[in-house]
């Protein structure tokens, strides 16, 4: 098989706005504009491309990005330096704080438009014990 994710939308109120506040928390470039499209290229070739959309329209979507430890360091500097709120948990329950699940280190903040962003170094599931065979 072999489907990959090569693109998709995210609607923003800002679309340049929130295409460099991405790009600036995660290290990533902000490509060159296309029609009404602002991409942001991840490294496993998926390009996310932010469009603007009447604020009212938007909905809360979920965004997960899975980044080296030094990455994680690097991003989490960035969002305490601009004082970003961040959250150990996807309700946004517990401010100020990082997680440690799946072996790793994780937090969740929001984009400009409110869309939940999360940062992990794990995969979900990836220190988990395989079920047994029974
Ligand atoms: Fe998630």
């Amino acid at each position: 098989m072999s489907v990959e994710l090569n693109h998709t939308i995210i609607h923003a109120r800002d679309n340049r706005e929130s295409a460099e506040f991405l790009a600036h928390i995660l290290g990533l470039e902000v490509g060159t504009e296309w029609g009404p499209f602002i991409p942001v290229a991840t490294s496993n070739g998926v390009t996310l491309d932010f469009a603007a959309i009447p604020a009212e329209s938007i909905v809360m979507q979920h965004y997960a990005f899975l980044i080296s430890d030094e990455e994680f360091e690097a991003a989490f500097a960035r969002i305490q330096q601009a004082g970003i709120t961040y959250y150990a948990d996807p309700h946004l329950k517990q401010p100020g704080e990082v997680n440690h699940h799946h072996g790793g280190r994780g937090l969740y903040f929001m984009d400009p438009a409110g869309h939940g962003m999360e940062i992990i170094t794990r995969p979900y599931g990836s220190h988990e014990q395989p079920p047994t065979a029974s």
